[in-house]
């Protein structure tokens, strides 16, 4: 190709930013080979925001769907519509979509529907349970359907990959992206402290006392789980007065309303607004452990170091779990409480999970992606059609 790859970038919610964004700086520095555009569909909008900030980043197109308590329905039907009209005025060589949202589904399948091919970042990541995630795992296996180009994040994603029936020469193991983008900004936080929003409980973080993070916004907790959840928590902060619990509670109001019901007006438990990611970043590093249901921090722990306690009965990230940094608690009070309190209680059996270790990649999935893109054949969808069976063909013949 003789003119510069088109390629968009699609992302709406703040993971897809983190983890699309050294991806997009790296296409950038090189305008003869790229000329990226950078799209949202606004699935999220305050957490999304504070994501692109971080990165100094604004979208070239902003569909702005998010609604208060939407459904997974509501996004993928927004994103279809606006996709569908979009592409039919112009279209991109290639959409980049990453991970599991409705967002990168709905966009992948818009996409597919136009013709336009599509890059998976993110590729391969499996449960084999469609309800947990839910709706991710679904989600992930549809978007393995629908891609062209499918960046797996270990050889394990590779092999889910392989096993779902997806042509071996269209999966590249490239290692995660987040990595690319927590080296970036944990080199920035080490080298000077992130200023800390005010709802933030610095002072009582000046000492080395010990801090647990948390996060937690999984739909298939809603309910029930949330309430185990809280009820863990008050009991450790009970339990434990010398540490501090810092919880940044996510916008969604199936979160928001059970854990101020349940955990506010705790000196030691500090409900505070979704950080931005530096001042996350430098949270997790002062932690002395993770409690969380989110994907982007099981990958991001076990970079720092850091012992997570992961609150799912399953998980598509099983890399961290071998390498003994994280562990499976479920969304269920009395595991939560016996796994936290044996780490808070005992320094050995924390420093035993505090070893660093990069099972999802060394900080260049970034370059690797972006020369894979740049140095693919952008034959018509027949040719490729004509490649694939060959490749069936010869696989039968191996
Ligand atoms: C989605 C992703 C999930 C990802 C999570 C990241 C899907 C299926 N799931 O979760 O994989 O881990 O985002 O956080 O796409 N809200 C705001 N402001 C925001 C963001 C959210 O007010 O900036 C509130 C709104 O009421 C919104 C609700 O949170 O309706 C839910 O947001 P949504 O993106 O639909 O959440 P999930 O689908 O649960
Ligand atoms: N994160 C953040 N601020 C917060 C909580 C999380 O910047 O208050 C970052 C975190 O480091 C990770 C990403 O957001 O990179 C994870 O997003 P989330 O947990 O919302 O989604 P998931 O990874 O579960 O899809």
């Amino acid at each position: 190709m003789t003119r510069p790859l088109q390629a968009t970038l699609v992302m709406g919610t703040r993971p897809e930013v983190i983890k699309l964004a050294p991806l997009y700086l790296r296409l950038r520095r090189e305008p003869e080979r790229f000329s990226p555009q950078f799209w949202t569909t606004g699935q999220h909008r305050e957490l999304l925001d504070q994501a692109l900030a971080t990165f100094a980043l604004t979208p070239d197109r902003d569909f702005q769907v998010m609604r208060p308590g939407q459904t997974p329905s509501d996004v993928a039907a927004a994103v279809l519509g606006r996709f569908q009209e979009t592409f039919a005025r112009e279209r991109p060589d290639v959409l980049i979509v990453q991970g599991d949202t409705t967002t990168a589904f709905a966009a992948s399948l818009a996409a597919f529907y136009a013709g336009v091919r599509v890059a998976h970042v993110e590729a391969g990541l499996r449960t084999w349970n469609r309800f947990a995630p839910w709706p991710e795992e679904a989600n992930r296996q549809m978007i393995s359907c629908l891609a062209d180009f499918h960046f797996a994040p270990t050889s394990r994603a590779r092999d889910n990959l392989l096993a779902q029936g997806i042509e071996e020469n269209r999966v590249w193991v490239t290692g995660n992206t987040v990595i690319d983008a927590l080296d970036l900004v944990v080199a920035r936080v080490r080298a000077c402290a992130p200023t800390l929003p005010p709802d933030f409980p610095a002072a009582r973080l000046a000492d080395d006392r010990l801090m647990v993070l948390i996060t937690g916004h999984r739909r298939e907790n809603f309910g029930g789980g949330f309430e185990a959840i809280c009820r863990a928590v008050a009991r450790l902060a009970e339990r434990f007065p010398r540490c501090e619990f810092v919880y940044p509670v996510h916008l969604n109001p199936n979160v928001r309303e059970p854990v101020a019901r349940l955990l506010s007006g705790r000196e030691n438990v500090h409900l505070i607004e979704p950080l931005a990611y530096e001042p996350f970043v430098w949270a997790m590093d002062r932690a002395s452990l993770l409690l969380t249901d989110s994907g982007g921090v099981q990958e991001e722990a076990p970079h720092l170091g850091k012992p997570v306690l992961v609150m799912r009965d399953t998980t598509e990230r099983p890399e961290a779990v071998e390498a003994g940094t994280a562990l499976l608690v479920g969304a269920d009070e009395e595991r939560i409480v016996a796994a936290c309190a044996r780490l808070l209680e005992d320094p050995q059996a924390r420093a035993e999970m505090a070893h660093a270790v990069n099972p999802y990649g060394d900080g260049h999935a970034s370059e690797r992606i972006a020369e894979i893109l740049g140095n693919a054949e952008f034959g018509t969808r027949k040719e490729e059609e004509i490649t694939t069976k060959e490749h069936k063909k010869n696989k039968k013949r191996r």
